[in-house]
Protein backbone atom coordinates (compact mmCIF):
# COMPACT_ATOMS: atom_id res chain seq x y z
CA UNK A 1 0.00 0.00 0.00
CA UNK A 2 1.60 3.36 -1.22
CA UNK A 3 -0.05 6.46 1.20
CA UNK A 4 2.06 9.60 0.52
CA UNK A 5 -0.91 11.94 0.60
CA UNK A 6 -1.57 15.05 2.87
CA UNK A 7 -4.93 13.50 3.43
CA UNK A 8 -3.84 10.35 5.05
CA UNK A 9 -3.40 10.07 8.59
CA UNK A 10 0.06 9.68 9.88
CA UNK A 11 -1.46 6.94 12.33
CA UNK A 12 -4.90 5.31 11.92
CA UNK A 13 -5.55 2.83 15.01
CA UNK A 14 -8.79 1.17 14.55
CA UNK A 15 -10.85 -1.34 17.29
CA UNK A 16 -7.44 -1.32 18.96
CA UNK A 17 -8.28 -3.73 22.08
CA UNK A 18 -5.65 -5.12 25.28
CA UNK A 19 -6.46 -7.70 27.36
CA UNK A 20 -3.77 -9.10 29.75
CA UNK A 21 -3.42 -12.59 31.98
CA UNK A 22 -3.91 -11.84 35.29
CA UNK A 23 -3.91 -14.45 38.38
CA UNK A 24 -7.64 -13.33 38.38
CA UNK A 25 -8.31 -14.28 34.71
CA UNK A 26 -7.50 -12.36 31.68
CA UNK A 27 -8.60 -8.62 32.08
CA UNK A 28 -9.61 -6.50 28.94
CA UNK A 29 -7.59 -3.02 29.78
CA UNK A 30 -8.30 -1.31 26.80
CA UNK A 31 -11.17 -1.73 24.19
CA UNK A 32 -12.01 -0.83 20.57
CA UNK A 33 -9.97 2.34 20.46
CA UNK A 34 -10.11 4.04 17.23
CA UNK A 35 -8.19 7.49 16.11
CA UNK A 36 -6.23 9.09 13.64
CA UNK A 37 -3.14 11.75 13.55
CA UNK A 38 -2.82 13.58 10.75
CA UNK A 39 1.26 14.69 9.61
CA UNK A 40 2.10 17.49 12.44
CA UNK A 41 -0.85 16.90 14.41
CA UNK A 42 -1.09 16.46 18.10
CA UNK A 43 -3.76 14.14 19.82
CA UNK A 44 -3.92 14.08 23.26
CA UNK A 45 -5.05 11.34 25.64
CA UNK A 46 -6.33 11.70 28.55
CA UNK A 47 -8.46 10.18 31.13
CA UNK A 48 -8.22 9.42 35.36
CA UNK A 49 -5.29 6.67 36.36
CA UNK A 50 -5.82 3.35 34.84
CA UNK A 51 -8.03 4.43 32.20
CA UNK A 52 -5.94 2.80 29.13
CA UNK A 53 -3.53 5.56 28.07
CA UNK A 54 0.25 3.97 28.81
CA UNK A 55 -1.39 0.32 27.62
CA UNK A 56 -2.76 2.24 24.63
CA UNK A 57 1.06 3.80 23.60
CA UNK A 58 2.57 0.04 24.63
CA UNK A 59 0.35 -1.35 22.28
CA UNK A 60 1.18 0.58 19.31
CA UNK A 61 5.14 0.01 19.90
CA UNK A 62 4.96 -3.63 20.90
CA UNK A 63 6.47 -3.44 23.97
CA UNK A 64 4.29 -5.23 26.32
CA UNK A 65 6.31 -7.51 28.22
CA UNK A 66 6.24 -11.09 27.66
CA UNK A 67 4.99 -12.20 30.95
CA UNK A 68 2.21 -10.34 31.04
CA UNK A 69 0.82 -12.38 27.84
CA UNK A 70 -0.70 -9.49 26.07
CA UNK A 71 -3.08 -9.89 23.56
CA UNK A 72 -3.30 -6.79 21.03
CA UNK A 73 -6.16 -7.02 18.65
CA UNK A 74 -7.08 -4.19 15.79
CA UNK A 75 -5.24 -2.31 13.05
CA UNK A 76 -3.16 0.52 13.72
CA UNK A 77 -2.16 1.60 10.18
CA UNK A 78 0.86 3.95 10.41
CA UNK A 79 2.57 5.62 6.91
CA UNK A 80 6.29 5.09 6.65
CA UNK A 81 8.73 8.10 5.38
CA UNK A 82 9.26 6.03 2.27
CA UNK A 83 4.82 5.99 1.68
CA UNK A 84 4.49 2.58 2.43
CA UNK A 85 1.54 2.04 4.84
CA UNK A 86 2.32 -0.60 7.37
CA UNK A 87 -0.59 -2.10 10.68
CA UNK A 88 2.21 -1.67 13.18
CA UNK A 89 0.19 -4.54 15.18
CA UNK A 90 0.23 -7.35 12.62
CA UNK A 91 4.61 -6.47 11.73
CA UNK A 92 6.73 -9.32 12.41
CA UNK A 93 9.30 -8.12 15.03
CA UNK A 94 12.46 -7.41 13.86
CA UNK A 95 10.55 -4.48 11.19
CA UNK A 96 8.72 -3.10 14.72
CA UNK A 97 12.22 -2.99 15.90
CA UNK A 98 13.79 -1.27 13.18
CA UNK A 99 10.87 1.24 13.50
CA UNK A 100 11.25 2.15 17.28
CA UNK A 101 13.86 4.49 17.93
CA UNK A 102 14.19 4.96 14.44
CA UNK A 103 10.10 6.68 12.91
CA UNK A 104 8.59 5.93 16.08
CA UNK A 105 10.11 7.71 18.93
CA UNK A 106 8.66 6.93 22.46
CA UNK A 107 9.18 8.88 25.90
CA UNK A 108 8.08 6.62 28.56
CA UNK A 109 6.27 7.98 31.54
CA UNK A 110 9.26 7.03 33.80
CA UNK A 111 12.62 8.42 32.67
CA UNK A 112 15.32 6.92 34.98
CA UNK A 113 13.71 3.00 33.96
CA UNK A 114 14.77 4.02 30.04
CA UNK A 115 17.88 5.75 30.48
CA UNK A 116 21.07 2.98 30.71
CA UNK A 117 22.55 4.05 34.10
CA UNK A 118 26.17 2.91 33.06
CA UNK A 119 26.07 4.58 29.49
CA UNK A 120 26.65 8.49 29.14
CA UNK A 121 23.63 10.18 27.85
CA UNK A 122 26.17 10.94 24.81
CA UNK A 123 27.13 7.09 24.61
CA UNK A 124 23.25 6.53 24.55
CA UNK A 125 21.97 9.03 21.95
CA UNK A 126 25.17 8.22 19.79
CA UNK A 127 24.40 4.24 19.76
CA UNK A 128 20.77 4.77 18.47
CA UNK A 129 21.64 7.21 15.41
CA UNK A 130 24.39 4.78 14.84
CA UNK A 131 21.78 1.79 14.93
CA UNK A 132 19.51 3.82 12.91
CA UNK A 133 20.52 6.52 10.63
CA UNK A 134 24.18 4.46 10.03
CA UNK A 135 26.53 7.37 11.18
CA UNK A 136 29.91 6.56 12.22
CA UNK A 137 31.60 6.78 16.19
CA UNK A 138 32.59 10.67 15.75
CA UNK A 139 29.70 11.45 14.08
CA UNK A 140 27.37 9.86 15.91
CA UNK A 141 28.77 11.54 18.76
CA UNK A 142 28.76 14.78 17.46
CA UNK A 143 25.09 14.44 16.22
CA UNK A 144 24.18 13.38 19.69
CA UNK A 145 25.60 16.65 21.27
CA UNK A 146 23.62 18.71 18.54
CA UNK A 147 20.29 16.99 19.84
CA UNK A 148 21.24 18.13 24.02
CA UNK A 149 22.00 21.66 22.16
CA UNK A 150 18.87 21.53 20.18
CA UNK A 151 16.97 20.47 23.99
CA UNK A 152 18.64 23.67 25.58
CA UNK A 153 20.90 21.35 28.20
CA UNK A 154 23.41 24.06 28.58
CA UNK A 155 26.85 23.34 28.37
CA UNK A 156 26.08 20.34 25.94
CA UNK A 157 29.41 19.36 25.56
CA UNK A 158 30.31 18.81 28.77
CA UNK A 159 26.96 17.32 29.60
CA UNK A 160 27.36 14.76 26.62
CA UNK A 161 29.95 13.05 28.97
CA UNK A 162 27.99 12.37 32.03
CA UNK A 163 25.61 9.84 33.49
CA UNK A 164 22.04 9.85 33.66
CA UNK A 165 22.49 10.17 37.58
CA UNK A 166 24.87 13.16 37.11
CA UNK A 167 21.53 15.10 35.97
CA UNK A 168 18.61 16.68 37.51
CA UNK A 169 15.17 15.33 36.80
CA UNK A 170 14.69 18.39 34.12
CA UNK A 171 17.66 17.41 32.33
CA UNK A 172 17.08 13.98 32.08
CA UNK A 173 13.78 14.70 30.95
CA UNK A 174 15.51 16.70 28.34
CA UNK A 175 17.59 13.79 27.39
CA UNK A 176 14.99 11.74 26.98
CA UNK A 177 13.49 13.96 24.73
CA UNK A 178 16.91 14.30 22.58
CA UNK A 179 16.68 10.49 22.10
CA UNK A 180 13.28 9.97 21.38
CA UNK A 181 14.14 12.81 18.58
CA UNK A 182 17.26 11.69 17.80
CA UNK A 183 16.59 10.35 14.32
CA UNK A 184 13.60 12.35 13.55
CA UNK A 185 10.77 10.60 13.94
CA UNK A 186 7.80 10.99 12.16
CA UNK A 187 5.67 9.60 15.10
CA UNK A 188 6.19 10.38 19.17
CA UNK A 189 4.62 8.79 21.49
CA UNK A 190 5.23 10.64 24.61
CA UNK A 191 3.36 8.94 27.93
CA UNK A 192 3.38 11.99 30.08
CA UNK A 193 6.53 13.15 29.28
CA UNK A 194 6.85 16.19 31.92
CA UNK A 195 4.10 15.31 34.37
CA UNK A 196 7.25 14.62 37.07
CA UNK A 197 8.22 18.34 36.82
CA UNK A 198 7.83 21.30 38.46
CA UNK A 199 5.28 23.63 36.58
CA UNK A 200 7.93 26.22 34.99
CA UNK A 201 10.35 23.27 33.73
CA UNK A 202 7.45 21.27 32.17
CA UNK A 203 6.25 24.81 30.34
CA UNK A 204 10.09 24.85 29.06
CA UNK A 205 10.00 21.32 27.62
CA UNK A 206 6.77 21.26 26.29
CA UNK A 207 6.94 24.92 24.25
CA UNK A 208 10.44 23.19 23.49
CA UNK A 209 8.62 20.22 21.86
CA UNK A 210 6.18 22.11 20.10
CA UNK A 211 8.71 24.25 18.78
CA UNK A 212 10.73 21.04 17.13
CA UNK A 213 7.43 19.41 16.04
CA UNK A 214 6.89 22.75 13.81
CA UNK A 215 10.30 22.44 12.63
CA UNK A 216 10.04 18.59 11.46
CA UNK A 217 6.49 18.24 10.67
CA UNK A 218 6.19 14.80 13.46
CA UNK A 219 2.87 13.70 14.54
CA UNK A 220 2.31 13.26 18.14
CA UNK A 221 0.58 10.84 20.76
CA UNK A 222 0.53 13.03 24.07
CA UNK A 223 -0.63 11.40 27.04
CA UNK A 224 -1.16 13.97 30.04
CA UNK A 225 -3.34 14.25 32.92
CA UNK A 226 -3.06 17.99 32.39
CA UNK A 227 -6.16 19.10 30.68
CA UNK A 228 -4.47 22.51 30.99
CA UNK A 229 -1.53 21.16 28.65
CA UNK A 230 -4.25 19.95 26.00
CA UNK A 231 -5.56 23.16 26.01
CA UNK A 232 -2.49 24.81 25.34
CA UNK A 233 -0.54 22.45 22.94
CA UNK A 234 -2.77 19.90 21.42
CA UNK A 235 -5.33 19.59 18.02
CA UNK A 236 -7.48 16.86 18.76
CA UNK A 237 -8.34 15.23 22.15
CA UNK A 238 -9.38 11.38 22.56
CA UNK A 239 -10.83 11.05 26.57
CA UNK A 240 -10.79 7.63 27.89
CA UNK A 241 -12.78 5.96 30.62
CA UNK A 242 -12.25 1.89 31.45
CA UNK A 243 -10.39 1.19 28.86
CA UNK A 244 -12.32 2.93 26.01
CA UNK A 245 -12.64 6.52 23.88
CA UNK A 246 -15.93 7.97 25.20
CA UNK A 247 -15.11 11.37 23.08
CA UNK A 248 -12.60 12.60 20.45
CA UNK A 249 -13.25 16.05 19.13
CA UNK A 250 -10.77 18.98 18.15
CA UNK A 251 -9.53 20.52 20.38
CA UNK A 252 -11.59 23.89 21.09
CA UNK A 253 -14.73 21.92 20.31
CA UNK A 254 -14.03 19.95 22.86
CA UNK A 255 -13.87 22.37 25.16
CA UNK A 256 -16.01 24.56 24.18
CA UNK A 257 -18.90 22.18 24.57
CA UNK A 258 -18.29 19.16 25.84
CA UNK A 259 -20.49 16.47 24.83
CA UNK A 260 -20.27 13.07 26.96
CA UNK A 261 -21.29 13.38 31.04
CA UNK A 262 -17.86 12.16 31.73
CA UNK A 263 -15.92 14.45 29.59
CA UNK A 264 -18.47 17.51 31.06
CA UNK A 265 -17.21 16.29 34.84
CA UNK A 266 -12.90 16.28 34.19
CA UNK A 267 -13.88 20.04 32.67
CA UNK A 268 -15.82 21.60 35.29
CA UNK A 269 -12.93 20.30 37.30
CA UNK A 270 -11.00 23.33 35.05
CA UNK A 271 -13.42 26.09 34.55
CA UNK A 272 -10.66 28.52 33.56
CA UNK A 273 -9.49 26.40 30.90
CA UNK A 274 -12.81 26.16 29.53
CA UNK A 275 -13.90 29.76 29.38
CA UNK A 276 -10.44 30.12 27.50
CA UNK A 277 -12.30 28.37 24.56
CA UNK A 278 -15.48 30.39 25.06
CA UNK A 279 -17.09 27.64 26.77
CA UNK A 280 -20.71 27.52 28.02
CA UNK A 281 -18.97 25.18 30.63
CA UNK A 282 -16.91 27.83 32.19
CA UNK A 283 -18.52 27.85 35.65
CA UNK A 284 -17.50 29.86 38.38
CA UNK A 285 -15.48 27.04 40.67
CA UNK A 286 -12.05 27.13 40.98
CA UNK A 287 -11.69 23.76 43.39
CA UNK A 288 -11.12 20.75 41.38
CA UNK A 289 -14.11 18.29 41.83
CA UNK A 290 -13.78 14.50 42.23
CA UNK A 291 -16.22 13.00 39.81
CA UNK A 292 -18.19 10.65 42.82
CA UNK A 293 -17.74 7.08 42.46
CA UNK A 294 -15.83 4.42 41.32
CA UNK A 295 -14.71 2.77 38.14
CA UNK A 296 -16.21 -0.59 38.19
CA UNK A 297 -13.38 -4.12 37.82
CA UNK A 298 -12.20 -5.15 34.62
CA UNK A 299 -12.78 -8.32 35.69
CA UNK A 300 -16.50 -8.62 36.07
CA UNK A 301 -17.51 -5.06 33.70
CA UNK A 302 -21.44 -4.35 33.84
CA UNK A 303 -22.98 -5.17 30.54
CA UNK A 304 -23.50 -1.10 29.71
CA UNK A 305 -21.97 1.61 29.85
CA UNK A 306 -18.56 1.84 32.03
CA UNK A 307 -19.37 5.48 33.51
CA UNK A 308 -23.18 4.52 34.29
CA UNK A 309 -22.68 3.92 37.78
CA UNK A 310 -21.42 7.57 38.46
CA UNK A 311 -23.20 9.22 35.78
CA UNK A 312 -25.76 11.67 36.92
CA UNK A 313 -27.62 11.13 33.76
CA UNK A 314 -28.07 7.52 33.51
CA UNK A 315 -31.30 5.57 32.83
CA UNK A 316 -31.93 2.78 32.81
CA UNK A 317 -31.11 1.96 28.68
CA UNK A 318 -28.15 2.91 29.39
CA UNK A 319 -27.16 -0.35 31.54
CA UNK A 320 -28.27 -2.71 28.82
CA UNK A 321 -25.32 -2.66 26.09
CA UNK A 322 -21.61 -0.77 25.61
CA UNK A 323 -22.94 2.49 23.48
CA UNK A 324 -20.65 2.69 20.42
CA UNK A 325 -18.77 5.56 19.41
CA UNK A 326 -20.86 7.39 17.21
CA UNK A 327 -19.89 10.25 14.84
CA UNK A 328 -21.70 13.60 16.63
CA UNK A 329 -21.52 16.36 14.10
CA UNK A 330 -18.02 17.26 12.42
CA UNK A 331 -15.29 15.32 13.50
CA UNK A 332 -16.60 14.76 17.13
CA UNK A 333 -17.09 10.93 17.82
CA UNK A 334 -19.28 10.52 21.29
CA UNK A 335 -19.78 7.35 23.27
CA UNK A 336 -23.17 7.93 24.99
CA UNK A 337 -26.82 7.10 24.02
CA UNK A 338 -28.40 10.27 25.71
CA UNK A 339 -25.93 13.09 24.10
CA UNK A 340 -28.12 14.73 22.78
CA UNK A 341 -30.33 15.53 25.32
CA UNK A 342 -27.92 16.14 27.98
CA UNK A 343 -26.46 18.87 25.74
CA UNK A 344 -29.66 20.71 25.11
CA UNK A 345 -30.68 20.20 28.99
CA UNK A 346 -26.82 21.56 29.74
CA UNK A 347 -27.76 25.00 27.36
N1 LIG B 1 0.98 -5.85 32.22
C1 LIG B 1 -0.22 -5.70 32.74
N2 LIG B 1 -0.88 -6.76 33.27
C2 LIG B 1 -2.11 -6.63 33.80
N3 LIG B 1 -2.79 -5.47 33.86
C3 LIG B 1 -2.19 -4.38 33.35
C4 LIG B 1 -0.89 -4.44 32.77
N4 LIG B 1 -0.56 -3.18 32.35
C5 LIG B 1 -1.62 -2.41 32.65
N5 LIG B 1 -2.59 -3.11 33.25
C6 LIG B 1 -3.89 -2.60 33.70
O1 LIG B 1 -4.50 -1.94 32.60
C7 LIG B 1 -5.23 -0.82 33.05
C8 LIG B 1 -4.82 0.42 32.29
O2 LIG B 1 -3.51 0.77 32.71
P1 LIG B 1 -2.67 1.98 32.11
O3 LIG B 1 -1.30 1.84 32.65
O4 LIG B 1 -2.84 2.02 30.65
O5 LIG B 1 -3.40 3.24 32.74
P2 LIG B 1 -3.06 4.78 32.50
O6 LIG B 1 -4.27 5.38 31.88
O7 LIG B 1 -1.79 4.90 31.76
O8 LIG B 1 -2.93 5.31 33.98
P3 LIG B 1 -1.92 6.41 34.61
O9 LIG B 1 -2.56 7.72 34.34
O10 LIG B 1 -1.89 6.09 36.06
O11 LIG B 1 -0.58 6.26 33.95
C9 LIG B 1 -5.02 -0.72 34.55
O12 LIG B 1 -6.12 -1.31 35.19
C10 LIG B 1 -3.76 -1.52 34.76
O13 LIG B 1 -3.73 -2.07 36.03
MG1 LIG C 1 0.06 5.62 32.25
Amino acid sequence: MNANNSAVPRLEVRGLSTSFATDAGRIQSVADVSFSIHPGQTLALVGESGSGKSVTSLSLMGLHAKTSQAQVQGEALFVKRDGQRVDLLKLPEADKRALRGNELGMIFQEPMTSLNPVLTIGEQIAESVRLHLGLDRKAALAHAQRMLELVEIPAARQRVHEYPHQLSGGMRQRVMIALAMACNPTLLIADEPTTALDVTIQAQILALMGRLQKETGMSMLFVTHNLGVVAQYADAVAVMYAGRIVESAPVHELFAAPAHPYTRGLLACLPGVARQHGGAHAGGRRQLVAIPGQVSSPLAPPPGCAFAPRCQYARAECNAAMPSLDRAGGERMVRCIGFTEITKEAA
